[in-house]
């Protein structure tokens, strides 16, 4: 069942490893530990699926359900058991052509839009890939020379949060996939959008520099790093979220319709998608339902809205007079705990661009290839949603997709220069 508890700022995250002390059993049993939750979520999460939904893929972007979970075994397979397990022998030597994802330096792969196509191997055989894996990494981990477990558990810590973004991806995408079903199906009957802090007004950033970035010794990604020095404002940050009932608003004015409130590409992709409404949401009977992963229900106005493109919020924060924040903006407000639904209940646009940070340098080797590569043609959201896991959010943590994409629990919150 999905998890609906919003993730409050400052949750620790899943991190075990310090690898500046020596390594002792109290470590190993906590990384095995945390190696077993993350795994057992994953499941948690395909077990309100049948083995019929774990195959559907409904566009390239969006994989199977049984492939997020295969894949994230042959992360382990490929990044952790190879090249450190002695003697280890993969589950099935066909499953790295099958699921390596976009990693060149790993070999080749199966074409992303096709991943829908494998009907084999089956889920109970992906099933048992994954308890091959679960058992060769607890042996490692548990057995490993004491001058190696260090580099494992930074290799292992990765895989968990590697893992992690999949399980989001496991709702959004088999969302998008009940989406082509003419019968609405239910995910969890019991699934619902939490109901982010109501706050009014703005938090107000005087203009000054500022240090933005990862700056602890808990996991961050590479792309957070290095933490660096930043001029913000002034502006204002609205403390809430842009709601249902503010968009309905947007709507009823003819947003979708009105070309000068729209970046050309965001024109194009309106008339291109006939958007008229955010993802998901169906008129009926001259009311507004959406489909959520509780099945179809009525558009809640006191909701954030969700669902919505770059594109769209970019035109929704021009036909408010206002902006989206920067994520260095957005990122200085929530380090001040003052900005109402940062965490867990949608992801916010914001208007910067996903590029390196000054001095990024992607981590040695093939992982190199998780993040760096794709620092161009995409936009920064910040926060999480109520689809990330528990553990998983940070005040740096940095997502990034096309501007067109509104597949993800996406919404946004405003700022403002004038004030
Ligand atoms: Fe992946």
């Amino acid at each position: 069942m999905a998890q609906t508890a919003p993730t409050p700022s400052g949750l620790p995250s899943v991190s075990f490893a310090q690898p500046e002390s020596d390594t002792g059993q109290d470590e190993r049993d906590a990384a095995i530990q945390a190696f077993r939750d993350v795994r057992a979520e994953t499941e948690r999460r395909a077990a309100c699926l049948s083995a019929e939904d774990q195959v559907v893929q409904s566009m390239p972007d969006a994989s199977p359900t049984k492939w997020h979970r295969a894949h994230t075994t042959w992360f382990f397979e490929q990044f952790l058991l190879a090249p450190q397990a002695v003697g280890y022998r993969p589950f099935d030597a066909r499953f790295a052509y099958l699921f390596n994802s976009y990693y060149v330096a790993a070999g080749p792969r199966h074409a992303r839009p096709k991943r829908g196509l494998l009907t084999r191997p089956s889920a109970a055989e992906v099933a048992a890939y994954r308890a091959h894996v679960d058992a060769a990494v607890a042996t490692l981990v548990l057995e490993a020379a004491s001058d190696r477990i260090g580099e494992i558990l930074r290799v292992l810590e990765i895989g968990l949060h590697h893992e992690q973004q999949h399980q989001e991806l496991i709702l959004t995408d088999i969302l998008h996939a009940f989406a082509e079903n003419p019968d609405a199906p239910v995910y969890d009957p019991d699934w619902h959008m939490p109901r982010p802090d109501g706050r009014d007004g703005a938090v107000d950033l005087a203009e000054g520099i500022r240090t933005v970035g990862h700056q602890t010794k808990e996991f961050c990604f590479d792309n957070e790093q290095p933490a660096h020095r930043a001029l913000v404002g002034p502006v204002a940050i609205a403390r809430g979220l842009v709601t249902n009932a503010d968009w309905l608003g947007f709507m009823n004015d003819g947003g979708y319709a009105r070309p000068e409130l729209w970046l050309s590409d965001g024109w194009a992709t309106v008339a291109a998608e006939g958007w008229s409404a955010p993802g998901y949401w169906r008129e009926a009977d001259g009311r507004w339902l959406a489909l959520t992963l509780a099945g179809l229900a009525p558009v809640d106005p006191a909701l954030p809205v969700c669902h919505v493109s770059y594109y769209e919020a970019d035109a929704y924060a021009r036909w408010a007079g206002k902006h989206l924040p920067s994520e260095t903006e957005w990122e200085v407000a929530a380090r001040g705990a003052e900005l109402g639904g940062a965490f867990g209940s949608v992801w916010q646009w914001t208007r910067s661009a996903y590029s390196p940070y000054p001095g990024y340098r992607p981590v040695e080797g093939a992982l190199g290839e998780y993040n760096g590569k794709f620092m161009v043609n995409q936009m920064v959201l910040r926060g999480s949603s109520c689809a990330t896991p528990r553990g998983h959010a940070r005040a740096s943590y940095r997502n990034f997709f096309y501007p067109a994409a509104r597949w993800q629990f996406s919404g946004l919150r405003l700022a403002d220069f004038s004030s």
